[in-house]
C-alpha cells in the first residue's frame, strides 16, 4: 500500500478551512454523500478508485485513498477531493465535489491546489483525473487548471448471474483456466511484461498484489502460458484488472477462452458482476469484451497534469 499523504490546515482562512479527513473523521459520511452527488453536470459515478467505478461510494473507498482533503466550516462540509493511488509516479484525483458547484466559489480551486501541494515532495510527479466525457463543465474546470485530455476510458460491466449453468462445451473451456499458484508467478510476470510493455503493472510484484487481494488466473499452453489475468474484489461485484495473451497467440480465441474461464470461476466464488475499464482505442480488448458479453456503461476522459 502506498504511503498515506497528509494534508494540513495550512490554508485555513476565514470561515472555510481545508483539512484532511483524518482531522475531521465525523465528516466521512458527508464526504461520501458529496462524492455520490458528484460535481455539477455529473452524469455517472466516476470514481478515482477503478474497482469502485460506477458504484455509489462508501467510507471504505475513502479509507483506501492516500488522503482526502475537505473544505469545511466549523460544522459543515463544503467540498472534498480524494487522492487515489494509481502508480508510483501518478495519483488519480477524485473530485473536487462541492455542494456550491464549480462556479461562484473558490472552493473547488482551493481543494485542487491543496491536493497538488500535499503531493509535492512525496515522489509523485503528476496527477490524473477521470471526467465523464459528456461533463463539459468539469472538463473546462480542469483545462483551466492545466490539465490536458489524454484518452477515453470505457467502463464495461457484465452480469454473471446465469454463468454457473454452463453448457458442456463452455465447462470444458472453463476447465482450461485455473487460479495461479506461486510457481506460475515468473511466467505470468513475463507475459504481463510482454502484454503491457509501457506500464508499471509489475510493480509491485505478483506476491505483493495477491496479499493486497488480487487473484491471478492462467490459461496454460504446451509448456508455457498462453494467457493470464488478474481480478480484484470479494463482494458481489468484482473487477478485472488485467488480461493478456502472449503476442504470438493472439487473435486465435484464447482471450475469449480465458475470460470465459474467469467468469465461470468468479461465479462459483459468489460474484454477481464483473466490471473493467479499458482505453477506448484498444480495439482488440474492446472487441474481446463485447464478444464475451460485456456492456459499455459509460466513457470517462482521462485528463493529466504535472504536479
Ligand atoms: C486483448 C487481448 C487479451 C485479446 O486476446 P485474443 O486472444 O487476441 O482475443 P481473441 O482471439 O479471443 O478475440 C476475441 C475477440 O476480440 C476481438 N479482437 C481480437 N483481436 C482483435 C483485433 N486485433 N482487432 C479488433 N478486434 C479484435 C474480436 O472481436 C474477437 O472475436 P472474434 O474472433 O469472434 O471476432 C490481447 O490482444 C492482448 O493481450 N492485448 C494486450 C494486452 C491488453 O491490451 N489487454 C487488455 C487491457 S487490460
Amino acid at each position: 500500500m502506498a504511503q498515506r499523504v497528509t494534508t494540513t490546515k495550512r490554508l485555513a482562512r476565514e470561515r472555510v478551512r481545508l483539512v484532511d479527513l483524518d482531522q475531521r473523521p465525523e465528516l466521512a459520511s458527508a464526504a461520501v454523500a458529496a462524492f455520490a452527488a458528484g460535481a455539477p453536470g455529473k452524469l455517472h459515478l466516476v470514481c478515482g478508485l477503478p474497482a469502485s467505478m460506477g458504484q455509489v461510494p462508501t467510507t471504505a473507498d475513502l479509507t483506501a485513498c492516500l488522503g482526502v482533503v475537505l473544505a469545511c466550516s466549523a460544522t459543515e462540509l463544503l467540498g472534498a477531493v480524494a487522492l487515489c493511488p494509481y502508480s508510483d509516479e501518478q495519483v488519480t484525483l477524485w473530485g473536487p465535489a462541492s455542494s456550491a458547484g464549480l462556479h461562484g466559489t473558490n472552493i473547488p480551486e482551493r481543494l485542487l491546489t491543496e491536493a497538488r501541494r500535499a503531493l509535492k515532495d512525496t515522489g509523485y510527479t503528476s496527477v490524473r483525473t477521470l471526467v465523464d466525457h459528456r461533463n463539459r463543465e468539469l472538463r473546462a474546470f480542469f483545462i483551466a487548471h492545466g490539465f490536458v485530455a489524454w484518452k477515453d476510458n470505457v467502463i464495461f460491466e457484465r452480469s454473471l448471474r446465469s454463468d454457473l449453468a454452463l453448457t458442456t462445451e463452455s465447462s470444458a473451456t472453463a476447465d482450461d483456466v485455473r487460479l495461479a499458484t506461486t510457481r506460475d508467478h515468473t511466467r505470468i510476470s513475463s507475459l504481463f511484461a510482454e502484454a503491457f510493455p509501457e506500464t508499471g503493472h509489475l510493480v509491485p510484484d505478483l506476491a505483493t498484489r495477491e496479499r493486497e487481494g488480487y487473484r491471478h488466473y492462467v490459461l496454460p499452453g504446451s509448456g508455457t502460458l498462453v494467457g493470464a489475468a488478474a481480478v480484484v474484489g470479494n463482494g458481489r461485484r468484482r473487477w478485472l484488472k488485467l488480461i493478456g495473451v502472449a503476442n504470438k497467440q493472439r487473435a486465435k480465441g484464447h482471450g475469449q477462452r480465458l475470460l470465459a474461464g474467469i467468469i465461470h470461476h468468479e461465479s462459483a466464488l459468489g460474484a454477481g458482476q464483473l466490471g473493467l475499464e479499458v482505453l477506448g482505442d484498444n480495439a482488440p480488448a474492446v472487441g474481446l469484451y463485447v464478444a464475451t458479453g460485456f456492456k459499455r456503461q459509460f466513457t470517462a476522459t482521462i485528463m493529466t497534469a504535472p504536479l
